[in-house]
């Protein structure tokens, strides 16, 4: 290549001249999750005046998501891939949209139905070959980098560098803006009576050896605190967090039985707190991939013994799994889940998990129901269901007939709900229970 340095120089501006650049009616693709360029957006708010209908895809937005706001509503429209608590009021009201996808096909859509006029992303300052690495966030962010008419980068000397398929060259970036910011943390999940129990009934499920992939939200994360006496673990996961550096200090997880990928944790994006970050930075055991690859059931499927772990709000008797609205209210999104669930099902060896504690809203209503909420998007069908685990035991649903999952199901809800749910079983199948 040539002179990097220069190009780098050249390209070099303010914040307030980058967003200049983005024009009304553009549709900008910002950086996934802790990978936001928060300067920037901050920045292009501030200028809010200047735009009208900008579109704003976004997917999993862990940052203050202020474009959302009611008084930013002629000149900012939110499009979510998945909803978050930054979004999810302008979705509910109107002023922004959710868009159904499955995450492996996020790249595609770039090549079809969502064009890319602007693609907003963070990047590491350039290593001494002139390349930057997207640090916390391969998945969607490449191809948008790839495909966006205009690149705009926020340098950040915080962002850990990484390595597998998450390297831009600084010719593929056109305006740069340094500023350096710590990312985004995301807490650890606080773990009660309820989480310890999925926890450990999760940990049942899971055998020395297996390849991991962990879901978003707290359960997924509690079970790993219950792996401490498993040996040799793999990761193969859409993201990860702090819970797998604490077991990789404990020696369980090594990736040394990895059939595919062996060594290495593979994962699409990451999100934890600093402590994740300082492991995964210059680290040639963590490979980070676009989600294509990372979340194409075929290619997760190629790990052998490959366990999901994800979440839900809701399961109805006959196994179908709301995971991302309550009623008509979207709350987040499908994400990687049944990128995932199809994957441990084609693997040799796998199992899908759905894990939820059996009530929600301060056990007021019962996630185990005869039928799901008016509205409720059903996010992986009765026909992909495998296991389903609550604190009170383990629903394996796959191959069994709509009269046995509905009386496992029962089996794992809420002593409190359990009545109910009988006399629902009763009459849909004219018999006792
Ligand atoms: N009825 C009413 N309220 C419900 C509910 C139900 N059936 N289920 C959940 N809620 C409420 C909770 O009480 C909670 O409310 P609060 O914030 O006022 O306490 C809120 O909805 C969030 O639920 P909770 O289960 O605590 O959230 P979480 O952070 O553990 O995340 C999912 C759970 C299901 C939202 C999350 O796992 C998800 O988005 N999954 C889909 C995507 C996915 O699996 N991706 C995998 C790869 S990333």
């Amino acid at each position: 290549m040539g002179d990097w340095k220069s190009i780098y120089q050249e390209r070099t501006v303010t914040a307030e001249e980058a967003v200049a650049r983005i024009k009304s009616g553009d549709r900008v693709v910002i950086g996934h999750a802790v990978g936001e360029p928060s300067y920037l957006l901050e920045v292009m708010v501030e200028h809010a005046q200047d735009y009208r209908d900008v579109e704003i895809v976004h997917m999993v937005a862990m940052g203050k998501c202020e474009y959302c706001k009611p008084e930013y509503a002629a000149n900012f429209r939110h499009n979510a891939l998945f909803a978050g608590g930054g979004s999810r009021d302008a979705i509910s009201e109107g002023r922004g949209d959710y868009t159904p996808t499955f995450f492996f096909e996020v790249p595609q859509l770039f090549h079809t139905t969502l064009p890319v006029d602007v693609a907003l992303v963070s990047v590491t300052p350039p290593d001494e070959n002139g390349n930057c690495s997207l640090g916390v966030s391969a998945d969607y962010t490449l191809e948008a980098i790839r495909q966006a008419k205009l690149v705009i980068a926020q340098v950040n000397a915080q962002m850990p560098y990484t390595y597998g398929d998450s390297i831009v060259s600084v010719e593929d970036i056109d305006v740069f803006v340094r500023h350096d910011a710590p990312i985004i943390e995301l807490g650890s999940p606080k773990i009660g009576p309820v989480e310890e129990a999925i926890g450990r009934n999760c940990a049942s499920l899971i055998k020395d050896g297996d390849t991991l992939q962990l879901g978003i939200g707290a359960i997924p994360d509690a079970v790993l605190l219950f792996l401490k006496d498993k040996k040799d673990l793999g990761i193969h996961s859409e993201m990860f967090s702090d819970g797998v550096v604490e077991l990789v200090k404990a020696g369980v997880i090594t990736n040394k039985r990895k059939n595919f990928h062996t060594g290495k944790f593979v994962a699409t994006f990451l999100m934890g707190t600093k402590r994740l970050y300082d492991f995964v930075d210059h680290n040639p055991d963590v490979e980070m991939y676009p989600v294509d690859y990372v979340n194409h059931p075929v290619v997760a499927a190629r790990n052998d013994n490959l366990v999901s772990i994800n979440s839900c709000v809701q399961v109805d008797l006959m196994g179908q799994v709301c995971s991302e609205s309550i009623g008509f209210k979207q709350i987040s999104g499908v994400g990687g889940q049944v990128d995932f669930i199809r994957g441990a099902a084609l693997s040799k060896g796998g199992r899908a998990i759905i894990a939820m504690p059996s009530t929600a809203a301060k056990g007021t209503v019962s996630r185990i129901v005869a039928l799901p909420d008016k509205g409720a998007a059903i996010t992986t069908s009765r026909n992909d269901v495998d296991y389903v685990v609550t604190e009170y035991g383990i629903a394996h649903l796959k191959g069994r007939t709509l009269r046995d999952r509905a009386r496992a199901l029962i089996e794992i809800a809420h002593p409190a709900f359990q009545p109910d749910l009988k006399a629902e079983f009763e009459g849909r199948f004219h018999c006792d229970y």
